[in-house]
């Protein structure tokens, strides 16, 4: 059954958690999506993630749309949301507006991704009314690295905690289906979740939200260079890539690969005449 903003509020008010996972390429989408996962990011961590930059503002609209696109054709079920990257939204509501558009009519997108509260809403409002599913994004929101001064916990005091709750109420206003709560504190996640409609999703705030997204390079324990302190790592794929890769290395050089069996055969008599 395909997921919806649908399957969403109706989580919300049976109390049923929803999972999430990021995903960047056709096979990963597959797999995620044949696992039952409930909705597929391509997250702008693409940058981080993928490409290899140190955080996620050199991401294009271009990038999105190309990983986009490979996620779209293996994902059936899963609802698919895709990031606006930085600048694509800030700007303006015109902006906003044509970047929504281009991410689901050349990407394929069932729903955006855009990050920031009061100040962005006017933008919200603007694709919701266009017919297009806006997901929210508070806390820590990476795209704002340089004005937090780093990677770092957001909500801890009252100035800010009070913050999240005046940005909580404005998207929801604004008519976001749901917002991504990232390096929150848990309390404050959970108050968030209990005092608002709109589905709540968690990264690194606590089980008291609606639902959790993970970075899948990070839970498949793929990405080294940093590891969040909120990540859990379901599995080791480093290990297990870098043994297959000097596996592969040796016997290529010891003549091991490949055998009999990966080779094609061509009759004797044929190859003699030759
Ligand atoms: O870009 C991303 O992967 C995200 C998640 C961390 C929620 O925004």
């Amino acid at each position: 059954m395909k997921n919806t903003i649908t399957t969403f509020r109706k989580a919300k008010a049976e109390g049923k958690k929803l999972s999430m996972l990021t995903a960047y390429d056709y096979p990963t989408a597959k797999l995620i999506d044949a696992a039952g996962v409930n909705s597929i990011l391509v997250g702008d961590s693409l940058g981080n993630a993928v490409l290899g930059y140190p955080d996620t503002l050199s991401v294009t609209m271009e990038d999105m749309i190309h990983h986009g696109k490979a996620v779209a054709r293996g994902t059936k079920n899963a609802l698919l949301v895709v990031d606006m990257p930085f600048m694509s939204y800030q700007a303006s509501v015109y902006d906003a507006l044509v970047n929504a558009g281009r991410l689901v009519k050349e990407a394929g997108a069932n729903a955006v991704k855009l990050e920031g509260g009061q100040s962005v809403c006017p933008q919200i409002k603007a694709i919701v009314e266009a017919g297009i599913p806006v997901m929210a994004h508070l806390g820590m929101t990476p795209q704002s690295v340089n004005a937090f001064g780093g990677f770092k916990a957001q909500g801890k005091d009252e100035k800010t905690a009070r913050k999240l709750l005046s940005d909580m109420a404005a998207v929801q206003e604004a008519g976001a289906f749901a917002v991504v709560l990232e390096c929150v504190p848990a309390k404050l996640a959970q108050l968030c979740t209990e005092r608002f409609e709109i589905f709540t999703i968690g990264i690194g705030s606590g089980n008291g939200c609606d639902g959790q997204v993970l970075v899948c390079q990070d839970m498949l324990g793929i990405y080294s260079d940093f590891t969040p302190k909120f990540v859990k790592k379901f599995a080791c794929l480093a290990e297990t890539m870098r043994e297959a890769f000097t596996a592969y290395h040796d016997q290529v050089q010891s003549g091991g690969f490949p055998a009999g069996e990966h080779t094609f055969s061509i009759p004797d008599d044929l190859i003699e005449r030759l």
